[in-house]
Formats: C-alpha cells, structure tokens, sequence
C-alpha cells in the first residue's frame, strides 16, 4: 500500500478485481455513466489526477492535457491507441500504457466467427428459419461460401493476424498476407505467402484487417481499393473502423463492387440507427465485441491497473504503448 495515495480517474466501471487492486492503491474517481465522459467533462475531471485510466472512447489531445497539470501517466484498457495523441503526451513526458497480446486470440476468434457468418450466411439463416419459409432440407437452400476453400488474404499480419492465420490454416484455406514487414512470416510455418498491397486486394476471396489505425492506414480501404477487389469477394474489420471508408463501402455492396462485409468497427462508431449499412442484407455490424470474453476482458482491466500503478511509482510501465 502506498503511504500517499495519488488521485486516479477511472472513465467507466471496468471489472471489479481490477478497480479492487487500484482502489487499494490510490484515490479511485470512477465516472458511472454507462455512455463516456464527453470531451468537456473530462477536462472539468482531470485537473487534480494524477493518473488516468481510460478506453478507447475517449479522446486524449492537447486540450486534455493542458488541462492535466499533474498528470503522470495514462493508461488505456485496449490495445488500440489511436485516441491518444501519443506525441503530445512524449513531449510533457507523459508515459502511455496499452494492452497488447491479452485480447488476441478473442479477437482472433471473433474475426473468425465473423468471417464465417458471412460467408455461410448464419445471420440470413437464423431469420428464415425462424419465419416460417422453412419447409423442407432443400439442395440449394441459403448457400455460401466453402471458407476451407477460400483464399484469404491477412492485412497486417502482427499478432492479432497471425492468430487469425492460424486458426484459417487449420481450417486448410490458403492464406496470403501483406504487410509493412514482407518477412513477417518468415519464422511462423504457416504457409502463408506476401503478397504486395494491390496484388492482395485483387486476389482474395475474403480480405480480414488486422492493422491499427495511423495516418497511414486511414481508408486505406476506400473507393480504389474497393473497386479493384473482387464482385465475389468479402471484407471482414475487427481493427479500426476508419481504415475502410464507410461512404465507399456503402457503394461497394449496393453496386457489387464487393460481395459481402462483416464489421465489428465502423466509422463513426457507433453507427447511428438506421444507417444503410444497417439494411443491407449482404453486412453484418457487429457493436465491436471481438475482445468481449470474460477473462479476456478480466486480464485487459488488471494490465491497464498494472501499467497505471506503475507509473504512479515513477517505474517503467510493463506495456509501454508503441
Ligand atoms: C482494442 O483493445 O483496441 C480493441 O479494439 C478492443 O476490443
């Protein structure tokens, strides 16, 4: 136990073991509201914090920060840090923690689940069958997509592709990848084979993204690249919404451009009610849940308290974000 407890604020209820720990150890401000702090209501909490643990909803920029005076560290229960401006916070010496590796085989997992429901058409199956159109074992009813037999394409293959890689080589797919680092499989035995950005897309029966969301990577997935891919192919995101371009994709299934999407990030996030992604039969949204596991989110919360109490001790942080 710390014999001075520094302020900490908390901007949602994350599980309780791990907001036990912080309580234990520091002065714990905890914001109930099941919707994020807005911008200024942040910024009205964080004056006399010292620590802050946050999620990927919240914003941390400049004006954040010049309204945090005795700020020592931040940390933020996802592996995603493109919230934060991590620049700003390098140059008022501010450390960030993130989250990585705890959440991958569930979003690994989810990917793998989405992909499926849309290319066997899960979603579609479960409302017929339970609208009463279901009258016999038909030879041509609801088909999709042999996924065992596809070629599926793994757009950044760090630690969240490369398990979603393995799961699919299990399945006996043939995978390709792209990457910034063409050798990123070199070690892994996986038979998975570069391919550069534009020959990807074109090739692909299904496209899964596993890249974080950098100035770069910003709708990388846009009209051009929509339109070079496949009418028969499909997209599945669990990374960031803002690396498709919503606007584009919309055309994409409306024209055929694409065959199918599934997508547990849009943008923006949420998608407003009634969105046409929401309506079209050949998209599945999902309200981004591709880490929801129990114990996944669990080991999330007590890495972003470990990285946070560690900073407050002035200590380097055991998940230093990128
Ligand atoms: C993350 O941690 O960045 C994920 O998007 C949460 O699911």
């Amino acid at each position: 136990m710390r014999t001075v407890r520094k302020n900490v604020l908390v901007t949602r209820k994350i599980p309780e073991a791990a907001l036990e720990r912080l309580r234990a150890e520091a002065q714990v401000t905890l914001w109930e509201g099941d919707l994020p702090p807005d911008e200024e209501t942040l910024r009205g909490m964080i004056g006399p914090m010292h620590g802050l643990l946050c999620l990927l909803t919240d914003g941390v920029d400049t004006q954040l920060l010049d309204a945090a005076p005795v700020l020592e560290v931040i940390s933020t229960m996802s592996v995603g840090v493109d919230h934060i401006d991590l620049g700003a916070c390098r140059a008022r010496g501010i450390p960030v923690g993130h989250t990585p590796g705890v959440l991958t085989d569930a979003t690994a997992d989810f990917s793998v689940a989405l992909m499926l429901a849309l290319g066997r058409r899960i979603p579609e199956a479960r409302d017929y069958a339970a609208s009463g159109r279901w009258r016999t074992w038909s030879p041509t009813l609801l088909l999709g997509r042999d996924m065992f037999a596809s070629r599926i394409g793994i757009l950044g293959l760090g630690r969240i592709g490369t398990a979603v890689a393995r799961r699919l080589a299990a399945f006996g797919a043939q995978l390709v990848f792209h990457d910034r680092d063409a050798h990123a499989a070199d070690e892994l035995d996986l038979g998975i084979r570069y391919l550069p950005f534009d020959e990807l897309i074109e090739e692909v029966d299904v496209l899964s993204i596993h890249l974080p969301l950098t100035a770069a990577t910003l709708h990388l997935i846009g009209e051009r690249a929509l339109r070079r891919m496949a009418p028969t192919s499909l997209l599945v995101n669990t990374a960031r919404g803002a690396i498709v371009s919503t606007d584009a994709l919309v055309s994409a299934l409306r024209s055929g451009w694409i065959a199918g999407a599934a997508l547990d990030v849009t943008d923006p996030e949420p998608l407003p009610a009634g969105h046409a992604l929401f309506s079209l039969r050949n998209c599945i949204v999902t309200p981004h849940i591709a880490s929801a596991g129990e114990a996944t989110r669990d080991r999330m919360a007590s890495m972003a308290v470990a990285n946070l109490l560690a900073g407050l001790d002035g200590a380097r942080l055991p998940h230093p974000a990128p």
